[in-house]
């Protein structure tokens, strides 16, 4: 992977978007551009992928992070790999695109972004390949129209973000604290956030908002990247230790919570960074709305409940290790699910970018699901 020199970059890539700050990950002539999350927030260094496979490292080593910035790599990973692509036949070209497509897939489990943007690409090469007009196309072509796709996605994405933003703002309290755990912001996506896009847009209406940042042990997504993002933007944030979440509630400090999802089952459930969970259950101790912000494209309909989201073991270093020291005694036992479950009873409402569901989710998410539009939300 090459180190990259933003500035050099921003003037050799015309294509370079400069209407977000944060620049999470984007596609170049040089390959796929990505801000390396692990050194954040100390330093700010960007990573330059030029195989699929180097995509597919730094999906797993969480150098990018978040469900939908995942999604996104996925795509442009899968587009890196085909433009790569020596073969000179269709059928050898989809021999290497179904392992380019395997290779991605064995990443990480939890976000469903991940699968949905292998699947998009999958669609996508199969109309190029075998489907309608698109069919008499040479393998440059598909390879041009595969890269194009991935940007796509990233746009659409940016999007997306935005219109929840809309939706969600008006869920906001109009002045004081917003709690929010992990990151779930510029940085998880291809821009703008998703539970972070919910309150930049409540500060963009002129709402008052201190956000409350749980720092997110073990991989201090909270306090590394959630507090970098906002500190940027100039909104007030506050980073607290996970477990005085409970205290700032019961000290009246929090008014609403919002949250991001890396898998929403059919009935509601809500995968999410570790810690969600009790952060919604105490919610609800004190009644304080819980809400979700995510993309459709994070609604897995084909799993049912949230007993069925496959968990993602991380390495127990994360836990036994701080910035390098051993902060646990050789040989003791250690957990590290990256995930928990939030029950559909727990969440007030989900925030999409084509409305907000409210319970019964069975019926609302696949409402949602299934319009083009936001003519079946409610706001
Ligand atoms: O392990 P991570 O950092 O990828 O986990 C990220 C989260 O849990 C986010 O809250 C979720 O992906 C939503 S991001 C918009």
């Amino acid at each position: 992977m090459i180190p990259v020199n933003r500035e050099q970059l921003r003037t050799e890539n015309r294509e370079l978007r400069t209407d977000f700050m944060i620049q999470t990950l984007e596609w170049t002539e040089r390959g796929v551009v990505f801000i390396d999350q692990t050194k954040l927030p100390t330093e700010e260094t960007y990573v330059t992928c030029t195989t699929h496979e180097q995509v597919a490292d730094v999906i797993r080593n969480m150098v990018v992070r978040g469900a939908p910035a995942i999604g996104v790599a996925a795509a442009m990973g899968i587009a890196l790999g085909v433009k790569n692509s020596k073969a000179e036949s269709s059928a050898d070209l989809k021999k290497e695109f179904d392992q380019i497509c395997e290779t991605i897939r064995q990443t990480r489990p939890t976000a469903v972004n991940l699968f949905w943007a292998i699947r998009r690409m999958r669609e996508k090469f199969e109309a190029l390949q075998t489907g309608g007009q698109e069919s008499t196309l040479s393998i440059p072509q598909i390879k041009q129209a595969l890269i194009e796709e991935a940007q796509r996605m990233h746009a659409e994405d940016i999007a997306a973000n935005r219109a929840m933003g809309r939706y969600g703002a008006t869920l906001m309290p109009a002045s004081g604290g917003v709690l929010t755990h992990c990151n779930a912001g510029a940085l998880a996506t291809a821009g703008y956030g998703t539970a972070l896009g919910v309150i930049r847009a409540a500060v963009e209406q002129g709402k008052k908002i201190h956000v409350y940042a749980d720092e997110t042990r073990p991989f201090l997504q909270g306090s590394r990247l959630t507090a970098w993002e906002l500190m940027k933007d100039g909104i007030p944030t506050t980073v607290i230790s996970d477990n005085m979440a409970g205290a700032m509630m019961k000290q009246g400090k929090i008014g609403a919570i919002v949250v991001g999802a890396d898998r929403i089952a059919a009935n509601g459930d809500v995968a999410n960074k570790i810690g969600t969970y009790t952060v919604a259950v105490l919610a609800k101790e004190h009644g304080i709305p819980f809400y979700v912000a995510a993309p459709i494209s994070t609604v897995d309909l084909e799993t049912p409940d949230g007993s069925r989201i496959p968990i993602e073991q991380r390495n127990a270093r994360e836990v036994t290790h701080i910035a390098g020291k051993q902060m646990v005694p050789d040989g003791v036992g250690i957990e590290n699910p990256a995930f928990d479950v939030t029950p559909a009873k727990y969440v007030a409402a989900i925030i999409t970018e084509r409305g907000v569901a409210r319970a019964p989710y069975g019926e609302s998410l696949r409402k949602l699901a299934g319009s083009a539009d936001s003519s079946l939300c409610s706001e």
